[in-house]
């Protein structure tokens, strides 16, 4: 018997016809114009569009909500934001992280986003902020899939130790395996900690999510690095590229030539606009630069290329919704994503990319026999929800309904 049935939705993917959805068993069990089988409860959509959920492929939870703590970022800089994290972290205990990643998570569910990988800092000694976020992951997995990135945030060998702890958290059960040797002590170390990421990797039969040139420098060049790491040892798919804002002040031949190996390499990407558009360029004066890697070229040679928040509310970002249409629409901005294959690629960036980016393209979409993850949201099509940052409607988690929305009301008082 169906659980749940969904009448009269639009699929994002033909939002022309109306369809019914029949859910059973947490999985979607037919999907036609007219379903009349008994339900044990029925749900009107009332032409709204259905979609996969939004999915959050980068996300630092354990910072998230922590804004002004102990002070505010005024240089607005990745380094002094850093830095202000470093002061943070010494007070973080397991029910402040717990606590502050799951409202972030709530914030982001009650706006349709099902799926996220967050970052996990693994440079303290306690290891407060990954087991807290590993305890997250088994509290939410009935109604969101989360995924951990072990995240050596003050690098892999620039402190005695660090080594150990990013192994120690492939035992405790991080699902990713992270990176960020832009920000080692030289360009050596930075080179010997891809192979050390790729090392654990292996070792552990783990993904690998680097932050890869997160810096203007033209000369940081660590995405060659871990582009070859993935070829020569046939990781491709598994191995992610985040922020690479770098790749964007790489010189034009240099670039052309890069392309070519990362699509030989098959690795994905995120951009992080809102972050990556603040935090970078602000070493530039005129012309100022937009730190963003190469999105529309990514897209257009095929690579997969997904869009995260990066920060909500942290010592790097004073701001943050949750909200994964603003994401988009400020890629759509930055990136000049604005003709229609574009915008439709934004949207997507956000969706089945994020899905790609994750590893969970099987479990992901709105098909027979998947899970019954979907949203349903006030828009005319994906471009539209974009434009209009329309309202989620309302979020269905493995089945059954999560939260909904009543869109705003505007009452005019005079006649016009
Ligand atoms: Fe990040």
């Amino acid at each position: 018997m169906t659980s749940l049935l969904l009448r009269q939705g639009r699929l994002v993917t033909a939002p022309e016809i109306t369809v019914d959805i029949a859910i059973q068993d947490g999985k979607i069990a037919a999907i036609a114009p007219h379903l009349n089988e008994p339900a044990d409860s029925v749900l009107d959509l009332e032409n709204l569009l259905v979609s996969p959920p939004l999915v959050e492929s980068h996300l630092h939870l354990d910072s998230a909500l922590t804004a002004g703590q102990p002070r505010w970022n005024q240089s607005g800089t990745l380094f002094e934001g850093i830095e202000i994290w470093r002061e943070r972290k010494q007070a973080l205990t397991l029910e402040d992280v717990q606590e502050r990643a799951i409202a972030t998570l709530k914030l982001q569910a009650s706006q349709g986003v099902l799926f996220v990988r967050s970052h996990a800092d693994v440079s303290e000694p306690n290891q407060i902020p990954l087991r807290a976020l590993l305890a997250v992951r088994d509290r939410v997995k009935d109604w969101l899939t989360l995924q951990v990135v072990a995240f050596p945030q003050d690098g892999v060998f620039s402190a005695p130790h660090n080594a150990e702890r990013l192994e120690e958290a492939m035992k405790l059960g991080a699902d990713v395996v992270g990176g960020i040797p832009h920000y080692e002590l030289t360009r050596e170390d930075g080179v010997k900690s891809i192979q050390y990421v790729f090392d654990l990797a292996e070792k552990y039969d783990r993904a690998i999510d680097i932050h890869c040139d997160e810096i203007d420098d033209d000369q940081s060049r660590f995405l060659e690095v871990v582009a070859a790491e993935a070829i020569r040892r046939q990781l491709g798919g598994r191995v992610t590229a985040s922020h690479t804002t770098a790749f964007g002040s790489y010189n034009n031949a240099y670039a052309f030539k890069l392309m070519g190996f990362l699509k030989r390499a098959n690795l994905s990407f995120i951009a992080n606009p809102l972050i990556n558009l603040t935090l970078q360029g602000r070493t530039d004066t005129y012309p100022k630069r937009r730190g963003l890697t190469r999105v529309k070229e990514l897209w257009q040679n095929g690579l997969n290329l997904s869009l995260g928040h990066d920060c909500i509310q942290d010592p790097w970002y004073n701001l943050g919704t949750g909200s994964l249409l603003e994401v988009a629409a400020m890629a759509v901005h930055a990136c000049q994503m604005t003709g229609r294959d574009e915008l439709a690629a934004c949207y997507d960036m956000i969706t089945r990319c994020g899905a790609k980016t994750l590893g969970l393209t099987e479990q992901y979409g709105l098909e027979v026999g998947k899970p019954a993850n979907l949203i349903a949201l006030e828009a005319d099509d994906a471009i539209a929800a974009i434009r209009d940052r329309a309202t989620i409607r309302h979020v269905i988690a493995q089945g059954t309904r999560l939260v909904s929305t009543t869109a705003p009301t505007v009452t005019w008082q005079r006649s016009l």
